[in-house]
């Protein structure tokens, strides 16, 4: 014998149905409110454009530095000579204080110059060496940017706080800092414009 109670076959009753209604209609109102609350959270251009910045190195000759600033913090960009490069390049890594490449484009990279010089695209140009210019040791801001000042004893950077020296890659060489110059996160956004973050 068959019946008609839904209670009975399964079906849903009219109570099933305004339930089901009305969790469906609370899903979608959580979802729209959720939907401001998480584009609220997205950075809009103006904070993306504080946290990268866009540099034009056209400008800089072969032997030029520049110092630009990224976060608050001075940022070197060297433009090598051929000899520099070569220093560096040829340098064994046993004669580094600190052999981490210290480069934010890669992880676990030994200090190489190709590792010091690799951009996020994974792309190294030798030419241009991009380096966070604050001093590993306390903190102070090396000289060896601008022309004329004491590059140090490898021909690199000189921090005069307490006398730490840094080569043409950036690496520390002498004196109490512990760790080579750190490589921001960048890359070559055209063969002479290069974003920093
Ligand atoms: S802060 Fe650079 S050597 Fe001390």
């Amino acid at each position: 014998m068959t019946t008609s109670d839904p209670t009975q076959t399964g079906e849903p009753t009219r109570r099933d149905f305004i339930h089901i209604f009305s969790t469906a209609a609370t899903a979608v109102g959580a979802a729209a409110v959720a939907w401001p609350l998480v584009h609220q959270m997205n950075p809009d251009a103006s904070v993306l454009a504080l946290s990268t910045k866009e540099v034009d190195l056209s400008a800089v000759e072969v032997g030029q530095a520049i110092k630009i600033f990224w976060q608050g913090k001075p940022v070197f960009i060297r433009r090598r000579t051929p000899a520099e490069i070569e220093d560096a390049e040829t340098t064994p890594l046993s004669a580094l204080v600190d052999d981490d490449a210290r480069n934010a484009n890669l992880s676990g990279a030994e200090a190489s110059d190709n590792a010091r010089t690799t951009s996020a695209d994974g792309e190294a140009k030798p030419e241009w060496l991009v380096l966070v210019g604050v001093c590993t040791h306390l903190g102070c801001i090396p000289l060896g940017t601008t022309s004329g000042e004491n590059k140090g004893e490898y021909g690199g950077w000189f921090c005069p706080c307490h006398g730490s020296h840094y080569d043409t890659a950036g690496r520390i060489r002498k004196g109490p800092a512990p760790e080579n110059l750190p490589i921001p996160p960048f890359q070559f956004i055209s063969d002479t414009v290069v974003r920093i973050g």
